[in-house]
């Protein structure tokens, strides 16, 4: 790599390289008190918070919570209470930090949030999903005690379409740095130019100086790779006024630049450093990836030249049994699921989601839809973002696109999910408005809207004018008339599917079923609150699984899909009332499970060889059984019950699975995919006899020693051959001992009413999970399930370090 150094900044850079930090960045998120209610009085030093509990953020107070039908969240929010709440944290701060600024940085506070510092108000924040930092230094006691209290606000209801919690749900910093540093969120890089022969970076970066006296210093912009090595820098001598800020430009090139996509996600950094004399006063780091894209109203996207169908999920940001709980083991875990499903785009619905998720869309290579809000003026529910609106909308845009739009992973904002005001002429102007400030903020990215109106004149958001992107939520079979319709306009199905499944509950398909026609009519459902497997059941607006992709796979113009949902996510668990509380509509299930239909994407969406079968194979004799396969990479299955076979099949035209009826009979049913003959894939489900063991598998062998890291534990019972008893229902009773705590448990059932922060959950159809958190002890942990009759105890052990 040729690298252009300044002489002067070769000779600087050897004697301050050995510098690495100056910022100081502290974990703030432990020993916080806290206690539900309203506590003014906890601002003042001489509050006592004896009777409040002492835990770790992130923290969701609404998770811990029971079901209640009767709940003011109502049915959207999963039933589980909100309220109010107070944290309130006492710290000391080295008396030497009196020279510097120091911040509190708060990723996300579900909501209404005010934080007080030494009985001094802060500030407020009433949006949930917003990152946001107060500065504290003029009210520190420097080398002494200091107070911290948060008042959350969360308690007018409902206020949400789905499952939202409540509390200090994201992470917390705490930030000192000297007066002469770079600003929050205050850097944006953008890569004017890409190719595999060169890149150029263009930096802005905004510097506050906070002296009284002008400071004279040298920026130095540092490009280093994923191994940690700089690829690229360059210097420049900078004056800046006393109180002010300033805006500083740095151009750099780099040649043969690793590109970033989403099979290769090779991420640079950017380190921004101000030094005074040769001293580093502060150093600030940026992610980078170099990348580019283009959405075309014919061709659809391309990344890096290479047409790339986006191949999409939407998400919430809830983490399931974990409630709110940001934790990026939870996330990497079910981000890592999509991914083996060969899903490569996440939308972020329907708001800002927590930093530790846009870095592994950037690490892990998901193309990210990032979104603003699912409201603006008009409201959807009584106490939603609607009430905020006319004081916040501006900034709230405002951060959050400065917050984000380093991350190489996001190429698209989104200003507004199914907005009412779609349908009147207010929405031309607020359209234009928001895609304004975006733009002021971000131009390398398109503008876009999830809309679900494809009538022009019924469309005041298309009729702005002011979209880059057109997103259609839905209606798949009006896709075909777009070309026409939306000349010359570039197109995403933003939003689709909408299908319900429960996890291995089958009903014999006899053909696909829409439920309701209008919202709360009555679900022609189970007794049960399940909803079958097959992908047969879909929402009135929405398609199955396969009826969307069968679409859009065909229809080039389209830039790709995202499928509502990957996961299940607490609430909106339409069509059931109570004591249905979470969705229906996810590929994987709230525990992480997933359901079969994960393998037609698979099949579909992945080149590696997929073979699965569906459904369980313990059923009545005689009993006709519907047997689906999902497969690729081969020209027939051919099925065998007992070692009969049953004959090969091979999918017709756009199908995208075959089928056979089977007479059940106990045994062994066998598929095998075969290419010119030879066998690609072979695939064998078993009758499950008595129960013999408690199976428990951990999706890792060594938890780490720091009070976050997570191993999740799936549940099962087996008989004496290994085989899963898919109908079991067993209460698993949990113990966890040494160097780990259980802090959530699921079985993926969306009318389950037990709690998910029991010490016990019911397997349902034959599963169910446990999450163990590091403790902070340096000691193994042992896990023993165990269901008090005559199946033997489950013991796994994970390895701490
Ligand atoms: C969409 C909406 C989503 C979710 C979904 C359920 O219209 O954008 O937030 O409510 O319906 O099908």
């Amino acid at each position: 790599m040729i690298l252009k150094k300044i002489t002067i900044a070769l000779l600087f850079s050897v004697s301050v390289f050995a510098q690495k930090q100056a910022r100081i960045v502290e974990d703030f998120n432990k020993n916080w008190n806290f206690k539900l209610g309203d506590y003014p009085e906890a601002v003042n030093a001489n509050f006592s918070t004896a009777d409040w509990r002492t835990l770790q953020l992130p923290h969701d107070w609404s998770i811990e919570g029971a079901f209640d039908k009767d709940s003011k969240t109502k049915q959207a929010q999963g039933f589980l209470p909100a309220g109010k709440g107070w944290y309130r944290k006492t710290f000391t701060v080295p008396a030497n930090w009196k020279k510097k600024t120091v911040s509190v940085e708060f990723d996300g506070v579900f909501k209404n949030s005010e934080v007080f510092i030494n009985g001094h108000s802060l500030g407020m924040r009433p949006n949930g999903y917003i990152s946001f930092a107060y500065e504290l230094s003029q009210f520190l006691n420097f080398g002494k005690q200091n107070i911290i209290a948060v008042k959350v606000d969360n308690d007018a209801q409902p206020n949400s379409r789905w499952y939202t919690g409540s509390g200090i749900y994201r992470n917390v910093r705490l930030v000192a740095s000297e007066k002469l540093h770079v600003a929050k969120w205050g850097t944006y890089v953008t890569t004017p130019e890409v190719s595999k022969d060169k890149a150029t970076i263009h930096l802005e970066v905004i510097i506050n100086n906070e002296n009284a006296s002008v400071k004279e210093f040298k920026l130095v912009t540092s490009i280093v790779n994923a191994d940690n090595v700089e690829v690229a820098n360059t210097t420049s001598t900078e004056k800046i006024g006393a109180k002010t800020s300033a805006k500083k430009i740095h151009n750099l090139a780099l040649n043969q630049p690793k590109l970033w996509n989403t099979e290769n996600p090779y991420l640079y950094k950017v380190i921004t450093k101000i030094y005074e004399k040769s001293k580093l006063i502060d150093n600030y780091e940026t992610p980078l990836g170099f990348r580019y894209f283009n959405f075309d109203a014919e061709k659809g996207f391309s990344l890096n030249g290479v047409p790339t169908k986006i191949l999409g999920v939407c998400l919430h940001h809830d983490n399931g049994a974990l409630g709110a709980v940001e934790n990026i083991h939870a996330l990497r875990r079910k981000l890592t699921l999509l991914k083996e499903m060969g899903c490569n785009a996440i939308r972020m619905a329907h708001n800002p989601h927590s930093l530790e998720m846009m870095k592994l869309c950037d690490e892990m290579g998901f193309i990210v839809q990032d979104e603003f809000t699912d409201v603006w003026k008009k409201k959807k529910v009584t106490n939603d973002y609607h009430k905020d609106w006319d004081a916040w909308h501006k900034q709230d845009l405002e951060d959050f696109i400065k917050r984000d739009r380093n991350y190489p992973s996001v190429m698209m904002w989104s200003i507004g999910n199914e907005i009412r005001e779609q349908f009147d002429s207010t929405g031309i102007a607020i359209t234009r408005e928001l895609a304004q400030i975006v733009k002021s903020l971000d131009k390398t990215r398109p503008v876009t809207s999830a809309l679900t109106e494809n009538v022009i004149e019924k469309n005041f958001i298309y009729q702005s004018g002011a979209l880059d992107l057109l997103g259609f939520n839905y209606k798949h079979e009006d896709y075909k008339d777009f070309p026409v319709k939306f000349k010359g306009q570039k197109i995403i199905a933003s939003e689709s599917v909408s299908a319900l499944e429960t996890r291995g509950h089958y009903d014999f398909p006899d053909g696909i079923k829409a439920w309701p026609t209008k919202h709360g009519a009555a679900f022609d459902g189970n007794a049960d609150w399940t909803v079958s497997a097959y992908d047969q059941v879909k929402s009135y607006w929405g398609a199955t699984h396969e009826e969307n992709w069968k679409t859009i796979k065909k229809q080039d113009f389209m830039a790709g899909t995202f499928i509502w949902t990957g996961v299940d996510y607490i609430g909106e668990p339409d069509p059931y009332p109570y004591p249905a509380r979470s969705s229906y509509f996810g590929i994987i299930d709230l525990a992480g499970l997933p359901k079969d239909v994960y393998y037609m994407y698979q099949s579909e969406w992945t080149k590696k060889p997929v073979l699965h079968i569906l459904p369980h194979w313990n059923w009545q004799k005689d009993q006709e059984v519907d047997v689906w396969a999902y497969y690729n990479n081969a020209d027939e299955v051919e099925l065998f019950l007992n070692g009969k076979s049953l004959g090969k099949k091979a999918k017709q035209n756009d199908d995208l699975h075959i089928s056979w009826q089977v007479k059940y009979e106990p045994g062994t049913l066998k598929a095998v995919s075969r290419k010119d003959g030879k066998v690609v894939l072979e695939k064998e489900i078993h009758t499950a006899g008595e129960a013999s063991r408690i199976d428990l598998k951990a999706d890792k062998v060594t938890l780490k020693n720091d009070t976050y890291d997570l191993v999740y534990v799936t549940v099962s019972i087996v008989d004496k051959d290994g085989n899963l008893l898919p109908n079991a229902n067993d209460l698993i009773n949990f113990e966890v001992t040494g160097g780990g705590k259980l802090v959530g448990v699921d079985n993926g059932y969306q009318a389950n009413l037990d709690s998910f922060k029991a010490n016990s959950c019911k397997l349902f159809n034959g599963k169910c999970i446990a999450i163990i958190q590091s403790n902070g002890k340096k000691k193994d942990i042992q896990l023993k399930a165990s269901t008090g009759d005559n199946v033997s105890v489950g013991m796994v052990t994970i390895k701490v370090d």
